[in-house]
């Protein structure tokens, strides 16, 4: 069985870009080792996250995660059982400000989505849309 969760939280207040850029860079290398996909962006002090895989991976993964003293007050938007395969691997990136904007990538964001059903994939876009600075 696969799943997946989502969730936005607060980064640490002396969170440095440097550290900001560890935590996507190592989360893509160890996600994409594990065939867990998803997406991590960080913007404006908040962190937005999907992961999907395999179940125990993922229950475990997000308990290290919210354990994980670089941010707080994590939210989880919601927590499913997914039917589909997974199937584009793990994005992470940095969303500074409008000026970085473009389509192609906010594309790739988007896809990331189609992993959920349906009506997760609307409430997670939705979301999205808000949380990049378009
Ligand atoms: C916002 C945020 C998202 C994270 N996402 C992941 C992730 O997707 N995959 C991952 O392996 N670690 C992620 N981490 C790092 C984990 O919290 C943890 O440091 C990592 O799993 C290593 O755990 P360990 O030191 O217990 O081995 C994230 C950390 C933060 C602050």
């Amino acid at each position: 069985m696969r799943y997946a969760i989502v969730y936005v939280s607060t980064a640490s207040k002396d969170l440095e870009k440097k550290e900001i850029e560890r935590i996507l860079n190592s989360s893509k290398t160890w996600n994409n080792e594990n065939d867990v996909t998803g997406l991590l962006l960080f913007s404006e002090g908040n962190f937005f996250q999907i992961i999907e895989g395999e179940k125990k991976k993922i229950s475990e993964l997000f308990e290290d995660i919210k354990k994980d003293k670089r941010h707080h007050d994590i939210i989880q938007i919601f927590g499913k059982d997914i039917h589909k395969e997974a199937y584009d691997g793990y994005a992470s990136d940095f969303v500074l400000d409008s000026a970085d904007y473009d389509q192609e990538k906010f594309q790739h964001y988007l896809n990331q989505t189609k992993v959920l059903e349906k009506s997760a994939q609307i409430a997670v876009e939705n979301i999205l849309k808000v949380f990049l600075p378009i």
